[in-house]
């Protein structure tokens, strides 16, 4: 139990810090993104909302010399990645690789330790921040109701 705990310490700090530092944390451990594809199968109300919002279009968006721009794809892409183009599910959710099949997601006693991101909410200004060149400020209540599944 107590190594749980110096765990959890260090992994809260490592958020903490990468906040500070306004960078974008790296997967927990060796869980790896499975793409939003994936998540439709189960969750298909969610990825109808997701598919028409900002979000699934932020790769496109991009002119063709921004997406191979690592800076770009800091924020336009899922783990930094055009392999997974866009603010996937995973971008706050935490890569899939380990809580995605039916048994983990079910178990809420397993699924956090499996990757699934606890604090969702709290990725938002990883992104929404001065580092991107339209910030006009972020607000999470009103920001949250237009993309809100
Ligand atoms: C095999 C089916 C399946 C797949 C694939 C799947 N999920 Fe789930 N997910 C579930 C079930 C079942 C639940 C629990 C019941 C519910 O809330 O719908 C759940 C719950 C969740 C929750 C809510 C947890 C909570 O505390 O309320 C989130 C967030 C989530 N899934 C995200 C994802 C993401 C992101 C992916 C893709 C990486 C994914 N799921 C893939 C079946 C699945
Ligand atoms: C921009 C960040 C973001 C993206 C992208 C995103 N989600 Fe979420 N999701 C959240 C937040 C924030 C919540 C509210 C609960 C929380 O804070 O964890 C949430 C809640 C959920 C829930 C729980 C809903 C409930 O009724 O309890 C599920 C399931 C879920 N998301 C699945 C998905 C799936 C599947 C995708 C991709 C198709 C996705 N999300 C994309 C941030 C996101
Ligand atoms: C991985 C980076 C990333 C994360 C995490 C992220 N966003 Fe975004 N978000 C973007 C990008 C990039 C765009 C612009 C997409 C475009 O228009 O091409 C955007 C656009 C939006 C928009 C459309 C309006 C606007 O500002 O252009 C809303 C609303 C939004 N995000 C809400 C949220 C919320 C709420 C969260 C957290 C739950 C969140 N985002 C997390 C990168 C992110
Ligand atoms: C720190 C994260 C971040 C970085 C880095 C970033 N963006 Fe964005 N970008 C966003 C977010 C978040 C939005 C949504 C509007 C906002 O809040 O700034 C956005 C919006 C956009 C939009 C849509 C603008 C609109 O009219 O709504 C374009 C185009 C764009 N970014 C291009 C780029 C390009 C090109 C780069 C690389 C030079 C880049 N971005 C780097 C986060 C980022």
């Amino acid at each position: 139990m107590k190594h749980t705990l110096v765990v959890r310490v260090a992994q809260l700090s490592a958020v903490i810090l990468c906040v500070l530092l306004n960078t974008v944390p790296a997967p927990a451990g060796d869980h790896t993104y499975v793409g939003v594809e994936a998540c439709k199968l189960c969750h298909e109300k969610q990825y109808d909302i997701w598919k028409a919002s900002a979000h699934a279009k932020a790769y496109a968006d991009l002119k063709a010399g921004e997406q191979t721009n690592p800076r770009c794809l800091s924020c336009h892409t899922t783990g930094a990645s055009a392999a997974f183009p866009g603010v996937q599910c995973e971008a706050c959710h935490g890569p899939g690789s380990a809580y995605s099949d039916m048994d983990t997601m079910k178990n809420f006693r397993t699924v956090w330790d499996a990757g699934l991101n606890r604090h969702a909410a709290a990725t938002c200004v990883n992104c929404h921040n001065e580092r991107s060149s339209t910030f006009r400020g972020f607000d999470f209540k009103t920001s949250w109701m237009e993309i809100m599944h």
